[in-house]
C-alpha cells in the first residue's frame, strides 16, 4: 500500500475511534473498560496512536513514546518537544525505574536574571513569557533514554505516525479551538513570522492544522536520533531563535543536556505500595507525607469531601507545602533532607499540632498574594500492556504553550520552565508557589516540579496508574483520586470525576472547583477559619485502574479532551 493510501486508512481508524471516544466519554461514572491494554492521554489522537502501537506488539514504553510524540503534535499547548517532564515505570516482574527528563537552566542563566536594578522582579514577566523563559529541553533525550534501556519496537515506527500527524493535519476539537483562541494575541506578540496556530478568524471546532515544520523536525529526530534536536539543524534553529530575542541557550546546552534516572520515591498507604518521582520534582515527597498524615485517620468514615476530611487534608497541604518551599530543590545542587521528610516520626511531628477546632493560619510571608494568571497546561499519560508493565509519564512546557515562543522553521513551541525556580525568595511564581534557596536559579540547575507520575500496587500486583497536569495542584489532585479509589471505594473514571479542592500552604486559601462541597460544608470550614475560593477546574487526571477481574478501567478526565482507549 502507497504511503498516502495507509495515511488514508489510518485517519479512518483514528476519527473512527474517536467518534466512538465522544461517545463513552458522556458516560458519568463508568470509564473505558478493556480486556488487556489501555492508554490514557489527553487527546483521542494521541491515546488512538499509542493504543495502535501496543496492538502492533509494542509494549507500554513504546506506546507511552509514540502518545508522547503524538501530543506534541495535536496537544500544543503541553505536549511537546520543546520541553519536558518525568516518568515513572513498573514492569510486570516488580522491576522499577523513574526518568528525570526535566528541563535545565541554560549555563547563561544567573540566579538573579530576572529581577531589575532594584533587586524587584522583572515587571517585564521574562521567567515566563519569550525566549529568556526556556530551559533547555529535555524530551526528545528522555524518549530516547526510555526507549534505550525499555524499547522494543524500532524508535522510527513510534515517531513515523506523529510525523504523519503533523505533515497531514489533524482537526480541532472545540476545546482546542478554545484555548488557540485565547492565546492569539500571545502568539502574535512572540513569534515575528506567521506560525500554523495564528488565523485570522476564530478558531472552531472541526478546523485543521498542518504542521509541515513541525514534521521536518519529527524527521530529523526520527533519522539522527537525539542528535536530531539537540545538534545540526534543530539545534541552529533554537539558538537562533534564542539570538533574535533576549535568549540563553546554547548549542553547548543542547548538546550536553542528559536526562537522569532517578531513585524512585516509594511509600505505603493502607496495604498499598506507592511509587512516584523524587525531586528534582516536589511531587513523591510531598504525596508521601501527604498519606501519611492521612493514614492516621479514617477519612472513609467521615465521608469523600466532608468537612471534617477537607479540614485534615487542608491540615496536611499547608505543612507540606512549607516543607517544599524550603527544603526542595534539584538535588545534584542542594542536599535535601529526603529520609527526614518521609520519616513516620518527623511526619508525626509535624501534624502534632493540628487541631481539629480550628484552622491553623499559614505562616506570614512577605509576598503579596498573586493567584495564577493564565490557564496553565501540562499534560500527563498513563499506560498498561497486556503483560502488565505501566508507565506514567507527566510532561509540561510549563504554562500554555510555554514561552509562547515557537522556533522559527522547526515548527515547535519552546517551554517556560524557568519561571518554576524561585525567581526571588519569598515571591509567588505563576502557581502561586514560593521557595527559598534551595530552588533559586543556578547554571545548569532543574528547576523544582510539582510533576506526580505515580504508579500503585497492591500485594505487588499493578493496581494503579495516575497523573494530572495543573501546576501546584498536581500532587493534590494525585493525591485525592488516589484517596477517593482507596479509601471512598470509588472506581476509576469516578474517582477522576469527583470534584477537586486544593491548598498550598500560600496562599492561605482552599480552592474549591464549583459544586465540590456543599454548602453546609463550605460554612462548617469558614467557621472553622478557613479562606475558601471557587476557582475554574482543577486538573485532568489520566488514570488506569486494574480491576479485581484483571480488566483495566481508564479514568479520563472530562475537564479535558482527555481520552482513554484499550483492547
Ligand atoms: O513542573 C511543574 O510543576 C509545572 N511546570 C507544571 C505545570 C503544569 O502542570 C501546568 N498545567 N496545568
Amino acid at each position: 500500500m502507497s504511503p498516502s493510501r495507509r495515511f488514508f486508512f489510518f485517519s479512518i481508524f483514528l476519527l473512527t475511534l474517536y467518534s466512538c471516544v465522544n461517545h463513552s466519554q458522556r458516560i458519568p461514572l463508568k470509564g473505558k473498560i478493556s480486556e488487556k491494554a489501555m492508554v490514557s492521554s489527553a487527546h483521542p489522537l494521541a491515546s488512538a496512536i499509542g493504543l495502535e502501537i501496543m496492538k502492533k506488539g509494542g509494549n507500554a514504553i513504546d506506546s507511552a513514546i509514540a502518545t508522547h510524540f503524538a501530543l506534541s503534535v495535536v496537544y500544543p499547548q503541553a505536549g511537546n518537544i520543546g520541553g519536558g517532564g518525568f516518568a515513572v515505570i513498573r514492569l510486570d516482574d516488580g522491576t522499577i525505574a523513574s526518568l528525570d527528563f526535566r528541563e535545565k537552566a541554560p549555563g547563561l542563566a544567573d540566579r538573579d536574571m530576572y529581577l531589575d536594578a532594584n533587586g524587584r522582579l522583572n515587571s517585564k514577566q521574562w521567567s515566563t513569557h519569550g525566549n529568556l523563559a526556556s530551559g533547555v529541553p529535555g524530551a526528545v533525550d528522555g524518549m530516547f533514554q526510555l526507549h534505550d534501556k525499555f524499547g522494543s519496537l524500532p524508535m522510527s515506527e513510534l515517531i513515523q505516525p506523529s510525523i504523519d500527524l503533523a505533515k497531514n493535519c489533524y482537526t480541532l476539537t472545540a476545546l482546542a479551538a478554545d484555548i488557540l483562541n485565547i492565546n492569539q494575541d500571545e502568539f502574535q506578540q512572540q513569534n515575528r513570522w506567521s506560525i500554523p496556530h495564528l488565523s485570522d478568524e476564530p478558531w472552531q471546532k472541526g478546523d485543521t492544522i498542518q504542521q509541515p515544520e513541525l514534521a521536518r523536525t519529527l524527521t530529523r529526530i526520527q533519522l539522527q536520533g537525539r542528535r536530531g534536536f539537540y545538534e545540526g539543524k534543530t539545534a541552529d534553529q533554537i539558538v537562533a531563535e534564542m539570538k533574535s530575542g533576549n535568549g540563553i541557550i546554547t548549542h553547548s546546552d543542547l548538546k550536553n543536556y542528559k536526562s537522569i534516572w532517578r531513585k524512585p520515591i516509594i511509600g505505603h498507604y493502607r496495604g498499598h505500595q506507592i511509587i512516584s518521582m523524587g525531586p528534582p520534582s516536589s511531587g513523591g515527597v510531598a504525596l508521601m507525607q501527604l498519606l501519611r498524615g492521612t493514614a492516621n485517620y479514617p477519612i472513609a468514615n467521615w465521608g469523600h469531601n466532608s468537612a471534617k476530611t477537607i479540614h485534615l487534608m487542608t491540615e496536611l497541604e499547608r505543612r507540606v507545602y512549607a516543607d517544599r518551599a524550603t527544603y526542595l530543590g534539584d538535588p545534584d545542587f542542594v542536599d535535601i533532607p529526603i529520609e527526614q521528610l518521609l520519616d513516620s516520626v518527623y511526619n508525626q511531628q509535624r501534624y502534632d499540632g493540628i487541631s481539629f477546632d480550628k484552622a491553623t493560619p499559614s505562616a506570614v510571608v512577605s509576598a503579596g498574594e498573586i493567584p495564577p494568571k493564565e490557564s496553565p497546561e501540562t499534560t500527563h499519560l498513563s499506560v498498561v500492556d497486556d503483560q502488565g508493565n505501566a508507565v506514567s509519564i507527566t510532561t509540561t512546557l510549563n504554562s500554555s504553550f510555554g514561552s509562547k515562543v515557537m522556533v522559527q522553521g522547526a515548527g515547535f513551541f519552546l517551554n517556560n520552565e524557568m519561571d518554576d525556580f524561585s525567581s526571588k525568595p519569598g515571591s509567588p511564581n505563576l502557581y502561586g508557589l514560593i521557595g527559598g534557596e534551595a530552588n533559586a536559579i543556578a547554571p545548569n540547575k532543574r528547576m523544582l516540579s510539582s510533576m506526580t507520575p505515580t504508579i500503585v500496587t497492591y500485594n505487588d500486583k499493578l493496581k494503579m496508574v495516575l497523573g494530572t497536569p495543573g501546576g501546584s495542584t498536581i500532587i493534590t489532585s494525585v493525591y485525592q483520586t488516589l484517596l477517593n479509589v482507596i479509601d471512598h471505594g470509588m472506581g476509576m473514571q469516578e474517582a477522576v470525576n469527583a470534584k477537586r479542592v486544593h491548598h498550598q500552604w500560600y496562599p492561605d486559601e482552599i480552592r474549591l472547583e464549583t459544586d465540590a462541597l456543599s454548602n453546609s460544608t463550605q460554612a462548617q470550614l469558614e467557621a472553622l477559619g478557613h479562606q475558601l475560593r471557587m476557582t475554574d477546574k482543577i486538573g485532568r487526571m489520566n488514570c488506569i485502574l486494574v480491576l479485581p477481574d484483571g480488566r483495566l478501567e481508564g479514568g479520563a478526565d472530562p475537564r479535558g479532551d482527555n481520552t482513554a482507549l484499550g483492547y
